[in-house]
């Protein structure tokens, strides 16, 4: 597949006291007023970084959350850390038009929660024009909101001439390789929600030589083959799996970490000996061994979704499927959401080739190999 070129922010001249909107994703997870999670911020410093030392003048927009109910305070104190920066607490009222016309050359301000305003979401076209207002250019590096289309994502490009920057660049070129792969390939995918999951599988399943499922995806197929799943999450949908298990590229676990409902035993079982009083939780430890000999003659790994109930603490087979490729020649590519928050964890990340910031996006493009926020730019009439 051909690279499709981006126009990118670093080939823009002259960016000294240019007013430049760069749209971030600073949507991270916040406990008790605390960052859980700062990947996201962090990979996004570059391009803050470089429109810093060229002395434009940066004005960062961003979402946090579903809607209005949480601030970027806790994320502008993280950055007070790194760099000199501003916040304006609501960027309707005249305040913002003052900070930003008091921004000094390499100066950087963070405006409050976009979605305090509806219309963010419903890319309404005025509040478009609203935001463009405050710049001279527009440079989206949010990759992760990049399926949305969204006024600070979309509507804004019709107003300002507009680039993408270094982490949303990064995300395209590795996130590339997926849909023009090395072979032998191999695609892993775990986590949740049949529904989603779905067309990548169905995807992959054509492109990749060998898709290992774990996951609550796993219990499907498990369930769709007559075998005792017992009280293991399974999600309803309406299309047979086994057509798919014929193809033969399907790996499934053999055994598995499961749970009893009254007693909370957990015990490595089997697939075939599960009893009706219990769940899967997670992928065992003999399936990770005997994917070794293949991971290390695979030149390609690209892997969506979390092997195990994530979420209450299962997530021994995820470490150590992670471990067993950080140690592998392949190149590996890591979707993101909470895969990418284990391996952040880990501190394996540097081992790896690439980690997505992405959730829905990097679903989304892995999928349809294009993404309303970049095509937004790509299209962007007001460039010279
Ligand atoms: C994400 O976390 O996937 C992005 O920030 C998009 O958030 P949204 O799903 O609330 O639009």
């Amino acid at each position: 597949m051909k690279q499709i070129i981006i126009p990118n922010i670093k080939d823009v001249k002259n960016l000294k006291g240019k007013r430049v909107v760069l749209r971030l994703d600073f949507n991270v997870p916040i406990k008790n007023g605390k960052i859980v999670e700062t990947m996201r911020i962090d990979r996004a410093m570059p391009t803050v970084e470089f429109l810093i030392k060229k002395k434009a003048r940066v004005i960062i927009l961003s979402h946090i959350g579903k809607d209005a109910s949480q601030s970027l305070q806790p994320v502008v104190r993280y950055l007070a850390k790194k760099i000199k920066v501003g916040f304006v607490p609501d960027f309707r009222t005249a305040q913002a038009r003052t900070v930003v016309d008091g921004l000094s050359e390499g100066g950087v301000v963070v405006f409050e929660n976009l979605r305090l305003d509806d219309r963010e979401t419903e890319n309404d076209a005025d509040f478009a024009k609203y935001l463009a207002s405050f710049g001279d250019l527009y440079v989206n590096d949010a990759f992760a909101v990049s399926h949305r289309a969204h006024a600070s994502v979309v509507g804004i490009t019709h107003y300002l001439p507009s680039y993408v920057g270094f982490l949303i660049a990064s995300e395209i070129k590795h996130l590339s390789l997926a849909l023009s792969p090395k072979h032998p390939f191999l695609f892993i995918l775990g986590g949740a929600k049949f529904e989603t999951k779905m067309p990548l599988m169905k995807k992959f399943m054509k492109i990749a030589d060998q898709v290992f499922v774990g996951g609550i995806l796993a219990n499907d197929f498990f369930h769709d083959v007559g075998l005792e799943v017992g009280k293991s999450f399974v999600d309803k949908y309406d299309f047979k799996l086994t057509p798919l298990l014929k193809k033969g590229k399907i790996i499934l676990p053999h055994d598995v970490v499961v749970k009893n409902a009254e007693t909370k035993k957990v015990s490595t079982k089997q697939i075939d000996e599960l009893s009706t009083g219990e769940s899967i939780v997670d992928v065992g430890p003999e399936t990770i061994k005997n994917l070794i000999p293949l991971i290390k003659k695979t030149k390609l790994i690209v892997w969506n979704g979390p092997l195990g109930f994530y979420e209450e603490g299962f997530d021994k087979g995820t470490i150590a499927l992670l471990k067993v490729i950080a140690d592998a020649r392949a190149t590996s590519i890591i979707g993101g959401g909470d895969t990418a928050v284990i391996v952040d964890k880990l501190g394996i990340g540097k081992k790896l080739t690439f980690v997505s910031t992405g959730g829905g996006a990097t679903l989304d493009y892995l999928e349809n190999g294009k993404l309303v926020g970049l095509d937004a730019i790509i299209k962007c009439k007001k460039r010279k």
